[in-house]
């Protein structure tokens, strides 16, 4: 919609341009031709002003001449008969075109001509000495008709000349006032161009402003709503892990009591049947050795189970004993030397086992991943909070690298953040893995950990 009006704008815009280009040439060119009509006109209303002058210069020399015989008169006589054909000559070629002027300009040349012959009459008589003769000329009325008549015909042509002048100034000052008009009309159409163009520059800018704000608002709902969602699905989580906990610690407790009680009772059995039956036959007694070593083993992995469901090491010895024993069993199980170094902390019982089950993945990690050939576990108290470091010297990995299919490292740190602490993750190939957590003993904000 905004760029056909853009489109508009910018042909009207050329439009004026033009017009007022047109309109300047248009007033320019008439204004030259009216002016080198004028200087044209001038040019011939002084010519003619100019034969007035030469035909009465000639008819004063004459006068003069025939008034005293002095031949110095005839000079400026001659001088003027001489200028006068060839004014004639000129102005003949300048009134060509016009028919009604021509005819009046043949009009005056007959009379400028009758004029020159009379007076060329009396000057050769005077010349001659015939006295009577010029005399006579002289006061006949014929010098003076001839003179008005010349008078009359040159100031008819020099009237129509200057009207022409008047007219051709009237064509200057028309066309300078057409172009006063159109240049000043051009230029408000013009200021009302740049006007609707700037209104309409503010229009878009505010409509894409509007536009903008919109957007942040969705922007805005839409970021909330994804915290919504990360909230409830960190709240599903969290409640997904204490299910599981609880339920692996029901279990447990049920194959304590109940698993546990059966198999008691069944080797207090076999202990009376043994006493009752001394070594008689003697293949019983292996039978029941060997019965007796089942019920064992039984007994043994029924702990075992136990002790994987929910370390009961946690609630009997404390934290910093279940993990040197959970240390001590990796060790010998991969063969990859662990060093310990734990302080104790008072914690409550559910942050004890975040922390256990923390080092429990990091140590599985280390012992599928890393191919270290030790690792440092250590555990640091402090007033308001305790950090808790597994440091190993095993490939590393590049942990902005994302895996989508494994949940152990997310899970931990969910766990710890659940509990309002912070974990660490820091490795490189090559470099060796630390995973750092630092835990508020209470639901307050975590310090920062040591050297993360
Ligand atoms: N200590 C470690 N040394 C080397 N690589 C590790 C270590 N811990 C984790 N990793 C890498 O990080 C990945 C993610 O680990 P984790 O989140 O525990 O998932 P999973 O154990 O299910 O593979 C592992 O697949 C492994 O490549
Ligand atoms: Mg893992």
């Amino acid at each position: 919609m905004h760029l056909p009006r853009m489109a508009i704008s910018l042909v009207l815009a050329a439009l004026a341009a033009c017009m007022l280009i047109a309109i300047n040439e248009t007033g320019y060119n008439q204004s030259t031709r009216a002016l080198s009509q004028i200087a044209e006109y001038t040019n011939t209303r002084s010519a003619l002003n100019r034969l007035l002058q030469h035909v009465l210069d000639a008819e004063t020399g004459s006068r003069g001449y025939l008034l005293t015989g002095d031949p110095r008169y005839l000079e400026p006589y001659n001088a003027a008969v001489a200028e006068i054909s060839h004014n004639l000559d000129s102005l003949r070629t300048v009134y060509a075109p016009n028919a009604d002027e021509f005819a009046t300009l043949a009009q005056l040349t007959r009379n400028v001509q009758r004029k020159l012959a009379e007076m060329d009459l009396s000057v050769r008589m005077r010349k001659q000495g015939n006295e009577d003769a010029w005399k006579f000329v002289l006061m006949t009325d014929v010098g003076k008709e001839h003179m008005d008549a010349i008078r009359e015909q040159a100031g008819k042509l020099i009237s129509s000349a200057s009207l022409k002048v008047e007219a051709a100034q009237a064509q200057v000052e028309k066309s300078l006032m057409l172009s006063r008009i159109g240049i000043a009309a051009v230029a408000m159409a013009g200021l009302l161009a740049f006007y609707l163009y700037l209104r309409q520059t503010t229009a878009l800018k505010l409509a894409g402003e509007q536009q903008q704000a919109a957007l942040q608002q969705e922007r805005d709902l839409l970021e909330t709503q994804v915290r919504e969602r990360t909230a409830t699905l960190a709240e599903l989580a969290t409640h997904l892990q204490q299910v599981r906990e609880e339920e692996r610690g029901q279990l447990a407790r049920e194959l304590h009591d109940e698993l546990g009680a059966l198999l008691t009772a069944a080797k207090l059995d076999v202990a009376r049947l043994k006493s009752k039956l001394g070594a008689q036959p003697p293949e019983i007694g292996v039978r029941l050795q060997h019965l007796t070593e089942t019920l064992n083993s039984g007994i043994a992995l029924k702990r075992q189970i136990i002790e994987d469901l929910r370390p009961s090491s946690l609630s009997n010895l404390g934290l910093t004993a279940s993990l040197e024993i959970l240390a001590r069993e990796f060790s010998e199980r991969s063969g990859i030397e662990v060093t310990p170094s734990l302080e104790a902390a008072d914690l409550d019982e559910s942050r004890q086992l975040t922390i256990y089950r923390l080092v429990q993945e990091s140590l599985t990690n280390v012992g599928k991943y890393a191919e270290a050939r030790q690792v440092e576990i250590t555990l640091r108290d402090y007033a308001k909070h305790v950090e808790v470091e597994i440091r190993d010297n095993g490939k590393g990995f590049d942990p902005s690298a994302a895996r989508p299919s494994t949940h152990g490292l997310a899970g931990m740190r969910h766990r710890v953040e659940a509990a309002g602490g912070r974990l660490t993750v820091a490795s490189r190939p090559g470099e060796g893995t630390r995973i750092a957590a630092a835990l508020p003993k209470s639901m307050a904000r975590a310090a920062e950990p040591a050297d993360a």
